[in-house]
């Protein structure tokens, strides 16, 4: 007999049993929390044919962009090939190919296809809208989802993770006020649903709202518990904090929640790695802590998979004062950069020369530094991340313009930022600090 998801889609061999723990995790993973791989791997020892059980375990270990997941997805990919029946299944293990192969956009294309004839394919939805935002793609992190809208309502089960996707999608293209209602819509809906808080967060982080962005993490931390995205949601706490120069409150998030973490996820390092960069712009110091993430990205980091995340191990192997391994992430992007895959281009155009900027910034050639920022600041979108990771690279060249006594370029970043974030005591001291500067 055909079984059918929730939702009218086919799965093919699944039975009453695995299909209830393949919606399971689907629901966990639309939440971000809990364990869907557990979910999923139940879904699977009941029906070792359920293609669409063994894509989506390839999924789940393909979005993390963990260098471990790789070789457990190629295994989950194998299965989905082999059982795969409909068309739909088997565009899904082909834009896992595809991504297995290096091709993100590829991958972000047959996933549009698949929603464009399923709209209510939330797994398709949800990891076509993760490589949107792997590969930069704003446009598309909203209008993949946007497609599917007018498909979904209040009254069908993961309308809230559309919600979070497409509020997500409006604030990294600008529309503020329309993801702020759409995020709160999906919280609302969902207090557990990690995504939907997240793109409010986004939002709140952009209009500079720190105040108010403390008081939506904090008013009810449903989206931290059991969740596998707590400790991004912590880190915008944490930068709600910081813009207010509240390093206490910041060193207490750091140590508890982030680096009290465990740092068990590629995206925990970066958060980590990113907050301990931005206090070093502030000149705070860090003191040790620098170095149990420098040994966590040693342990599990693979330079020259993904380019974002190299930058980010390059940042902190440089304020672990570990040159040499940093020059060694410098090279694999360098390489990585003449390879194959889309991450070639990522490499090139953005991660080599942000790796070589932090490379000056580290050893104090400031000048160079924001020489090199200046000259990617405008695109730097194309190597992934949201425009809220993506400000370390305009803090950090303002830190390197004021260190290099570049009055009047210090005073125009200045003055650029005042114009956005004038509320901010940081924005402040900035202009401060470059009004100070000779011509
Ligand atoms: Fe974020």
């Amino acid at each position: 007999m055909t079984v059918h998801d929730m939702h009218g889609l086919t799965l093919t061999g699944a039975s009453a049993t695995s299909l209830a723990a393949y919606e399971q995790a689907l629901a966990e993973l639309q939440c971000y929390r809990a364990d869907p791989v557990a979910s999923i791997d139940r879904a699977i020892a009941d029906d070792p044919g359920f293609a669409m059980g063994h894509a989506m375990r390839a999924w789940l270990h393909l979005l993390g962009t963990e260098p471990a997941g790789y070789a457990i997805a190629e295994a989950s990919h194998r299965e989905a090939m082999t059982h795969a029946a409909t068309r739909r299944e088997k565009g899904h293990a082909a834009a896992i190919a595809a991504l297995l192969g290096g091709g993100w956009h590829e991958a972000g294309r047959i996933l549009e296809d698949i929603a464009l004839e399923h709209p209510h394919d939330g797994l398709a939805l949800i990891a076509g809208h993760q490589i949107d935002f792997f590969r930069g793609d704003a446009r598309m992190l909203r209008d993949r989802i946007a497609r599917a809208m007018p498909h979904w309502d209040a009254g069908r089960p993961g309308y809230h993770s559309v919600l979070g996707m497409y509020a997500f999608g409006l604030e990294e293209t600008g529309h503020f006020p329309q993801a702020e209602r759409i995020g709160r819509q999906g919280v609302e809906i969902e207090p557990r649903d990690g995504w939907s808080q997240h793109a409010v967060a986004h939002v709140l982080e952009m209009q500079n709202r720190s105040v108010e962005g403390i008081a939506w993490m904090t008013q009810s931390e449903a989206w931290a518990q059991d969740s596998f995205f707590a400790v991004h949601n912590w880190w915008h706490l944490a930068l709600y904090h910081l813009e207010l120069g509240q390093f206490d409150a910041v060193f207490d998030l750091l140590d508890q929640r982030i680096l009290g973490s465990g740092l068990v996820t590629v995206i925990d390092l970066i958060d980590a790695s990113a907050m301990l960069w931005r206090l070093a712009l502030r000149g705070v110091d860090a003191a040790e802590r620098w170095q149990g993430v420098a040994d966590r990205w040693q342990q599990s980091g693979q330079p020259g998979l993904y380019a974002f995340n190299d930058v980010h191990m390059i940042m902190a192997l440089i304020g672990a004062g570990r040159t040499q391994a940093a020059k060694e992430v410098l090279a694999a992007l360098a390489e990585a950069a003449h390879g194959g895959g889309d991450n070639a281009r990522f490499s090139a155009e953005i991660g080599l020369p942000v790796g070589q900027a932090l490379w000056d910034f580290g050893r104090g050639d400031y000048a160079s530094c924001a020489r090199r920022l200046r000259a990617i600041r405008g695109m730097s979108r194309r190597f992934g991340g949201s425009d809220a990771q993506r400000d370390v690279l305009d803090l950090t060249l303002i830190e390197a313009a004021l260190r290099a006594g570049d009055g009047a370029l210090a005073r125009g970043l200045a003055a650029e930022r005042d114009a956005m974030r004038h509320e901010s005591p940081l924005t402040q001291l900035f202009l401060r600090r470059a009004q100070a500067l000779a011509s």
